[in-house]
């Protein structure tokens, strides 16, 4: 079998054509009325794997439209392209790179690199929750800082507000923009003498990181000599000769590989911040989790598999139904951070326009993703859900368990995100309402994705499924989702913006000089600032 990913206009298959017939023969369907013509549909419309109950019911697709979208992923060579994922095929073409996330939490077959970065993330994580690592002063840490952005950041911010109630006691903040007032308050209050920050980097050079980085090391010297950058810098990153130049004591390196992608990187050492603040314990948890995922991802048939049947459903909405977002809603509060991260995940990876064989696509790619915590989102956006002119397709995440015990609010937790996808399904359906404005139309599509409990497994369980169903996605849509070249255009252009407003020659921002790097309207925001 290739290693490489198959290179298939999904639009030239037979079922995209069968897709196309049966939208336009049941687009105007009601899942109320499917419910009626199957009372059992619930059975055939659900999924489960250890801890996860996906209910994928309520949404508009019948029998045949089911079956047309797994013919699809067949059709696309869906199974290949997984294997070729976890084969370690060269699957990110442009950059000439495997894609190897699932390796890092591979406790069937752990490559060696992995297993003796995770011993000595254990080691490093008892030894500063213990005291034996202690700052230069001799106290023990007590606070850690992580500097990163984008897949540096995102997830292990994310993943440490999720796992709060696990937490040890250790202080973790997190630094990410380059505006110099965020750096600042995250460093307010900070003891330097007992504070230990990681520089997490894959390329070590990112502007926004290596920024802070530098204010942060200044910050550091005013109170403490040179030589205890030793005890308070640690650095994760694949570029070892700069985080050397930047003065890392290489004990406190630990390597990153370029066959994880950053937005996939929290299993790997990038997740040293996850386990300082809950524990090696729980850090591995969260990737057995993910691994648990993993088999489920690569070993179940595609009917009953989590991943495929949610990217299948968000393929017939996007391509079929015209539907340009998704919306996510965690009823849980500790997962506040979860849909800035998938943001980051699903539209880096599937915001592409061009196909696998280089040509441009004639059918829509990545969705807009969006959302936040229930049941707070019902008090903001939810009325445009249900009384909005666009098709929004959702998926409600719920914990079946809390973890403080509070029942009586888990009861109106759970009763609320239940009472919401039925509104949004049935709406006003069969009620006499004289009012327009009070009239709900229901027929709104959701996934009710429902967890036994907010543990560090399920938590990386919940993640993989995700990142699994953003690659089913791509692989259908034919477009390389392991790769950002769109990132790269702002980057190197805000050098050049850099240096003008830096500059106290403002002749390139003349906009009778010919040779201006600007556009007038760039020229004239330049000036406005420089004023
Ligand atoms: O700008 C996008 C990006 O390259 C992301 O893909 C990545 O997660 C982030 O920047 C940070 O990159 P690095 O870890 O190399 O600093």
């Amino acid at each position: 079998m290739s290693h490489k990913l198959p290179k298939i206009n999904p639009t030239q298959t037979a079922a995209w054509a069968a897709l196309g017939e049966l939208y336009n023969a049941q687009k105007d369907w009601s899942m109320t009325d499917l419910f009626l013509n199957d009372p059992m549909r619930v059975n055939t419309f659900s999924a489960s794997t250890g801890g996860f109950y996906l209910d994928y019911s309520k949404n508009l697709i019948s029998d045949l439209v089911r079956e047309q979208l797994l013919h699809l992923a067949e059709q696309v060579q869906l199974k290949q392209a997984i294997e070729a994922q976890f084969a370690g095929g060269l699957i990110n073409e442009t950059e000439g790179r495997a894609v190897g996330h699932a390796q890092l939490r591979n406790f069937t077959q752990m490559p060696q690199e992995v297993a003796q970065t995770l011993e000595r993330i254990k080691s490093f994580v008892s030894a500063i929750e213990n005291g034996a690592h202690k700052g230069h002063t001799g106290l023990p840490i007590t606070h850690v800082v992580n500097v990163g952005i984008g897949g540096s950041d995102l997830g292990p911010d994310m993943v440490c507000e999720a796992l709060a109630y696990y937490k040890n006691h250790l202080e973790v903040r997190f630094v990410s923009n380059v505006d110099g007032d965020h750096v600042h308050e995250q460093l307010k209050g900070l003891p330097a003498e007992q504070t230990l920050f990681v520089i997490v980097s894959k390329t070590f050079t990112t502007q926004e990181t290596l920024t802070n980085a530098q204010t942060i090391r200044t910050w550091f010297l005013k109170q403490a000599p040179e030589s205890a950058i030793a005890h308070h810098f640690a650095a994760v990153s694949t570029n070892l000769d700069a985080v050397g130049a930047f003065g890392i004591d290489s004990e406190l390196v630990f390597p990153m590989w370029d066959w994880v992608g950053g937005r996939f990187s929290l299993w790997s050492a990038v997740g040293l911040s996850i386990a300082l603040s809950v524990g090696y314990d729980n850090f591995e948890s969260l990737l057995r989790g993910a691994h648990d995922m993993d088999l489920h991802f690569r070993e179940t048939e595609f009917d009953h598999n989590m991943p495929v049947l949610m990217a299948l459903i968000s393929v017939w909405y996007n391509n079929f139904y015209g539907a340009e977002s998704e919306c996510i809603v965690p009823y849980t509060q500790y997962l506040s951070k979860f849909v800035a991260y998938l943001q980051q995940g699903i539209m880096e990876s599937n915001g592409k326009y061009v196909d696998r064989n280089g040509d441009v696509v004639n059918y829509q790619t990545g969705t807009l993703v969006w959302g936040s915590t229930g049941t707070n989102a019902q008090h903001a956006f939810f009325q445009l859900i249900h009384q909005g002119t666009k098709l929004i397709p959702a998926d409600f995440i719920a914990f079946k368990a809390c973890l403080h015990g509070e029942q009586d609010h888990q009861n109106k937790l759970l009763a609320n995100c239940v009472a919401q996808t039925q509104a949004l399904m049935t709406g006003t359906q069969g009620q006499n309402i004289e009012s327009p404005y009070r009239v709900f139309t229901g027929n709104k599509p959701t996934n009710t994705l429902l967890i036994d409990k907010l543990t560090p497994e399920r938590l990386g369980g919940l993640i993989a499924l995700y990142e699994h169903k953003l690659f089913v996605q791509g692989v259908i849509w034919n477009i390389f989702s392991y790769d950002q070249w769109g990132v790269e255009l702002g980057k190197k252009l805000a050098v050049n913006v850099l240096s003008a407003l830096e500059s106290s020659d403002n002749s390139s921002l003349d906009s009778k000089n010919n040779h201006t790097n600007f556009d007038a309207s760039t020229a004239e925001l330049l000036r406005t600032i420089k004023e």
